[in-house]
């Protein structure tokens, strides 16, 4: 739908919650927190993971909905106007535009994964995973990592479908193609837990995630749950943001944002348990970083009746998952294009997707060619990437955001799009006036101080 202003809105609340599930829902879930549990110490990192979430990430879910939808602009022209209304600093917009940065930042490395599941949806509906080992599964990964031309070819079409579906416009793309895709994942999902139930071990994968063991808490595991409390809800940088401007004003924000965050975890928790009871029953290393889902789920698949069918299914719904994170990733910066210049939304997609692409190149070298090169901290572009805008972008954006939303913005006008009943709202405001700065605080101290 298109309204007085020229801007898309959603057709209904339904399709904005599916649509911001569909930020969400993505590689963070399926790939980035299986391998983050096992590289930080199993259950540490769960229950971190999850006080982060309910702390930190739902009240800041609401905020960035709510500041989206109240200025219906770009997450940039939105916060020059809502320092603007409630006679504060105009210098507010720059969240804004560090959110646009750490999207495109974040896209760069997370097309180059969009690429890997695109050669796994290849190799599944090739049969190429019949009655794999654990040991040959994870040199067919090694042999995908280097290989540039490989890595190139999927990393390039994965850019292009998502830019094609930017380039049509928000509503027009994203809701048709979330309506089928999170029910899909969910129940695919659902399948894998099932075979992993009966022939994993699953009493292992349940201990390993929930059984706390406080001596892992280190401060760096910490700091990586917080941050992918961030990456995995896609906030503090804008994208639920813009997605919240595109919101008709009689959804509520704070069911829609809880909805929101129970679908996200759930996923990522069940495929977490899924991949831990493949991985003790094949006794493959937890800790295997990046490549542990490409190194144990073709075990299952390559085992289970109708394998090639449900692997190929599998890893078709994980790059839509992960091309629907992908437009939310560019929408803030497209639609500041779009709103404040006269280039079409066809012409920028078109030139950030250029721009991502070859920043992409250097990080898909960075797994073969350019192995050795490091960039900062001694991590090569990969891992900077990752570490830079999931530990530090994402949670200082929603730092910031926090303190705007907690101390800054005049109460009546929260109070107003937030609609809540009084104990609730001062719930939301204690939130993000205090508990939400303290832990993101914190733990940049204890990083810094460990
Ligand atoms: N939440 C997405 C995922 O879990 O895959 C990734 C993401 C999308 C992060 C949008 C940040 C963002 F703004």
């Amino acid at each position: 739908m298109i309204n007085k202003t020229g801007r898309g809105t959603w057709a209904n609340r339904w399709t904005f919650i599916l649509a911001t599930t569909g930020s969400a829902i993505g590689l963070g879930n399926i790939w980035k927190l299986p391998y983050m549990i096992g590289v930080n110490g199993g259950s540490a990192f769960v229950l971190i993971y999850i006080l982060s979430i309910l702390l930190v990430g739902i009240p800041l879910l609401m905020t960035e909905v709510m500041l989206g939808r109240r200025m219906q602009k770009n997450p940039m022209d939105a916060m020059r106007d809502l320092a603007k209304e409630s006679n504060t600093s105009p210098a507010w917009r720059y969240i804004g535009a560090m959110g646009m940065l750490t999207g495109v930042l974040i896209l760069c490395f997370y097309s180059v994964v969009g690429g890997w599941v695109l050669s796994y949806v290849s190799q599944a509906a090739q049969s190429s995973f019949t009655n794999i080992t654990g040991t040959e599964s994870s040199s067919h990964f090694d042999a995908l990592l280097a290989s540039p031309l490989t890595l190139l070819f999927w990393h390039t079409i994965f850019i292009m479908i998502t830019m094609t579906i930017v380039a049509r416009g928000v509503t027009a793309g994203l809701e048709k193609a979330n309506n089928f895709l999170i029910p899909s994942l969910f129940a695919i999902l659902l399948v894998l837990l099932g075979y992993s139930m009966s022939v994993g071990d699953m009493a292992a994968s349940a201990t390993f995630m929930f059984t706390p063991d406080f001596s892992k808490i280190t401060a760096t595991a910490a700091l990586n749950a917080l941050g992918h409390a961030f990456f995995s809800l896609s906030i503090g940088m804008g994208s639920i943001m813009v997605y919240g401007s595109y919101l008709q004003r009689d959804a509520s924000i704070a069911r829609t944002s809880i909805y929101i965050a129970i679908a996200d975890s759930l996923l990522g928790l069940f495929a977490g348990l899924a991949i831990y009871a493949l991985v003790f029953a094949n006794q493959l290393e937890p800790g295997a970083g990046p490549g542990l889902i490409f190194q144990t789920l073709p075990i299952a698949f390559g085992h289970m009746p109708w394998g090639n069918f449900f692997g190929t299914l599998f890893f078709i719904l994980v790059a839509f998952a992960a091309a629907t994170s992908a437009m939310s990733l560019v929408e803030p910066t497209i639609a500041w294009v779009v709103e404040n210049t006269k280039v079409s939304r066809k012409l920028a997609a078109t030139g950030l997707g250029l721009l991502i692409w070859v920043v992409g190149v250097a990080v898909l070298l960075s797994f073969n060619i350019w192995q050795d090169v490091k960039v900062a901290f001694g991590l090569g572009i990969f891992d900077t990437l990752d570490k830079l805008t999931s530990t530090i972008m994402l949670p200082l954006g929603g730092l910031l955001m926090a303190i705007f939303a907690g101390h800054f913005m005049q109460k009546q006008y929260s109070q107003q799009e937030l609609n809540l009943k009084k104990s609730s709202y001062q719930l939301w405001r204690l939130a993000n006036s205090f508990i939400a700065p303290i832990a993101i605080i914190a733990v940049f101290i204890l990083l810094l101080t460990s």
